[in-house]
């Protein structure tokens, strides 16, 4: 098939572009390098676009012809969209909504849209479901639901065939070094720790008096790679499978257990700073694995935590070596 993958300049969409195109798809990234990096655009052919500019998304939509949208694009920073909600509101809600309008106008009636766990913000039950009810805490979080609502009412209007992937954490990086993760800020638990050893300060750990079994928060690592091969595989049952499914692991991690993996990996000793919890940080976000497995035929292959840190630390040493 041939797909637009917006946000393929991205830590999540340039490992996804990377396994399409080895799994014989042809790809269009579109990007605007708000975010990205143009060295993680090394596949297919690139569109530098912003989803804000609805004329030049149209074009490109009407050039290329495809069959199919991924669409990764978006700011995810809670902390951000606390402070700054209209950036998020315009760049997910309103980029999203030009996406889905430059679709129809092109007659694509296929995608696959990022969604995150953070639409269900406080969990009600130790691992979460799809059916979970969904009241996000931040503007991020609400953003996303917002783009879901208006997905199913595209889907309602104008036929859309598509799936929501709500992904828990994202973690580790590709094998091949070929692409990984920078953020900047990084806010990212995993190669926040790496940055902490590599410069010396001490890394903040926020809240250590949660009802988990150490105190700290447990979050669900979901290997970036297993996050690329659902997508392909949401894609090839779209309209066949349901239009919502949780990607995660099931299975937690605390803090101090991926500090403990990583020195583990890295041979070295990581500095905690213990500070107050931070608002916002539920306990425990847990997926309830299940229907992604039993629909789409999706295993996570990454369930060793220390392999998905190793990858990221590989990765890690060479990239901020090289900088
Ligand atoms: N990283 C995670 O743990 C996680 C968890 C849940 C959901 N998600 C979702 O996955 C997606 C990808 O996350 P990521 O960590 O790879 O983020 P990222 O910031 O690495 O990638 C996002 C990409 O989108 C591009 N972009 C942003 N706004 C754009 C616009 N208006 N027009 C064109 N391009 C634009 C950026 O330049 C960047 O390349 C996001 O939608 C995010 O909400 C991520």
């Amino acid at each position: 098939m041939k797909l637009l993958v917006t946000g393929g300049a991205g830590y999540i969409g340039s490992h996804t572009v990377k396994h399409l195109v080895e799994h014989g798809h042809e790809v269009v990234v579109l990007d605007n390098f708000s975010r990205g990096h143009r060295w993680a655009a090394r596949w297919g052919s690139v569109e530098e676009v912003d989803l804000l500019d609805l004329e030049s998304l149209t074009a490109a939509l009407r050039r290329h012809q495809v069959d199919a949208v991924m669409h990764f694009a978006a700011f995810a920073l809670v902390g951000e969209s606390v402070r700054n909600p209209e950036l998020y509101y315009r760049n997910n809600f309103v980029g999203s909504l030009n996406l889905l309008q430059a679709m129809v106008a092109n007659q694509v009636s296929r995608l696959v849209f990022s969604s995150t766990c953070a639409v269900y913000g406080n969990p009600h039950s130790q691992k979460l479901a799809e059916d979970h009810p969904k009241n996000p805490v931040n503007p991020y979080g609400h953003s996303k639901l917002m783009v879901e609502q208006m997905i199913d009412d595209f889907r309602h209007a104008h036929g859309l065939q598509a799936c929501c992937l709500r992904y828990f954490n994202a973690a580790g990086c590709d094998p091949g070094l070929e692409t990984g993760e920078v953020h900047d800020p990084e806010t990212h638990l995993i190669p926040c720790i790496f940055n902490s050893l590599v410069s010396g300060k001490p890394l903040q750990l926020y809240g250590t008096d949660y009802a988990t079994p150490d105190g700290t928060c447990v979050r669900d690592y979901v290997h970036v790679l297993d996050l690329a091969s659902a997508h392909r595989l949401a894609l090839e049952k779209l309209g066949q499978c349901q239009t919502v499914y949780n990607l995660g692991t099931g299975r937690g991690f605390s803090v101090r257990e991926v500090i403990a993996a990583v020195e583990k990996v890295t041979g070295r000793r990581v500095m905690v700073q213990e500070s107050a919890r931070r608002p916002g940080d539920p306990p425990s976000l847990v997926a309830a694995g299940g229907r992604a497995q039993h629909d789409l035929g999706w295993t996570p292959a990454w369930t060793d935590l220390e392999a998905t840190v190793a990858s990221a630390w590989r990765w890690h040493c060479q990239y901020f070596c090289q900088a």
